[in-house]
């Protein structure tokens, strides 16, 4: 399925911890040529890229720089880490208008030079902010995504794994819905070797979901930020464009009419390649995680019509 294009150029805006994480983790992939860093703190972003190019040596051959959002002309793949991160006790939706402000500011200045490619929306709160971004930039729907919930389905996979004791690459688990408090584990669709966990009685599946959804709070808890999961889901969602995978992933996107939802950004597994979100992969949910499917959808509904 993979074409032989593997190689692109990546433009990251917002060289916090979530920016740089991701920028190095990239680096360290191979899988981009270019790399441009953007952020409003202009030295931050020139730190960052001349930190990372001292490693190039030991990593392999590509650019890396600081640049402006001249710096978004033929870029593949733009990936939004800009804003302010959650404080403790902060709720990801508290976030809101914080953020909505800069996204309302930035996607001018990202379409007055933008050719093509697509938009990665990562910083909180992100399916309000995908939503946005794909508003107010008039692009296609499946060229603007979020990064979702392809943490909270890789903390929700690894927390699998440790409870059942297998090999986490072996664990198929989706977490849709909210990157958020409403998120759902839709466990009618998740298994392992075929095996459905939501008929495994042996698994204490309130304990791993609690696990899964509480897991930004403590991480910012315990250490301030969170940036390694995030840095390698991002990575792992630029490999599917760049590489061209028809990859499953829950991103995040705007649903109008799927699932019995409507005009609101959330995340359900979808196929994501070159062209970005190119559609959405009917799974067969069970009635019961449809409908806290939906009350999700409410839930982010809610706080978009004060934000938007
Ligand atoms: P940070 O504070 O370390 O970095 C944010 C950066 O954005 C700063 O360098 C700041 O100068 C820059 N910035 C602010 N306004 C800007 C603008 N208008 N243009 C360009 N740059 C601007 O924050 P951190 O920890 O990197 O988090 C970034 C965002 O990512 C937060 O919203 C956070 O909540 C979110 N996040 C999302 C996750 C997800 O799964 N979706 C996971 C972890 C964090
Ligand atoms: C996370 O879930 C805080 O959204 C961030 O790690």
């Amino acid at each position: 399925m993979e074409s032989a294009k593997s190689k692109g150029k990546v433009v990251i805006i917002g060289a916090g911890f979530v920016g740089a994480t991701a920028a190095f983790s990239l680096t360290m992939s191979g899988m981009a040529s270019e790399l441009v860093l953007v952020d409003v703190f202009k030295e931050k972003a020139m730190g960052e890229a001349m930190d990372l190019n001292h490693g190039l040596c030991f990593m392999g051959q590509m650019s890396i720089s600081d640049g402006h959002y001249s710096s978004v002309k033929d870029a593949d793949i733009i990936i939004i880490t800009a804003g302010a991160a959650r404080k403790p006790g902060e709720t990801r939706l508290d976030l809101a208008k914080k953020n909505v402000g800069i996204i309302k500011d930035m996607v001018p200045k990202i379409m007055e030079h933008y050719n093509g490619g697509v938009i990665l929306v990562v910083s909180n709160p992100v399916d309000i902010l995908t939503y946005m971004v794909q508003k107010l930039s008039g692009l296609p729907v499946g060229k603007v995504i979020g990064s979702g919930t392809v943490l909270d389905s890789a903390r929700f996979r690894y927390q699998i794994s440790k409870h059942a004791g297998v090999d986490v690459k072996n664990v198929h688990g989706y977490i849709v819905g909210e990157h958020g408090d409403s998120e759902v584990p839709a466990w009618s669709v998740t298994h392992i070797a075929g095996k459905r966990m939501q008929d495994d009685t042996s698994l204490d599946k309130e304990l791993i979901f609690q696990e899964v959804r509480d897991a930004g709070a403590n991480i910012i808890k315990y250490k301030g930020a969170t940036y390694y999961g995030i840095g390698v889901s991002i990575t792992r969602i630029c490999e599917a464009i760049l590489k061209d995978q028809n990859s499953i992933l829950t991103v995040g996107s705007v649903i109008d009419g799927h699932y019995g939802i409507n005009d609101v950004a959330l995340s359900v597994p979808s196929i994501v390649n070159k062209e970005g979100l190119v559609s959405l992969y009917d799974v067969n949910f069970s009635e019961e995680d449809l409908v806290a499917l939906r009350k999700s959808a409410d839930k982010i509904k809610e706080v978009l019509e004060q934000v938007k």
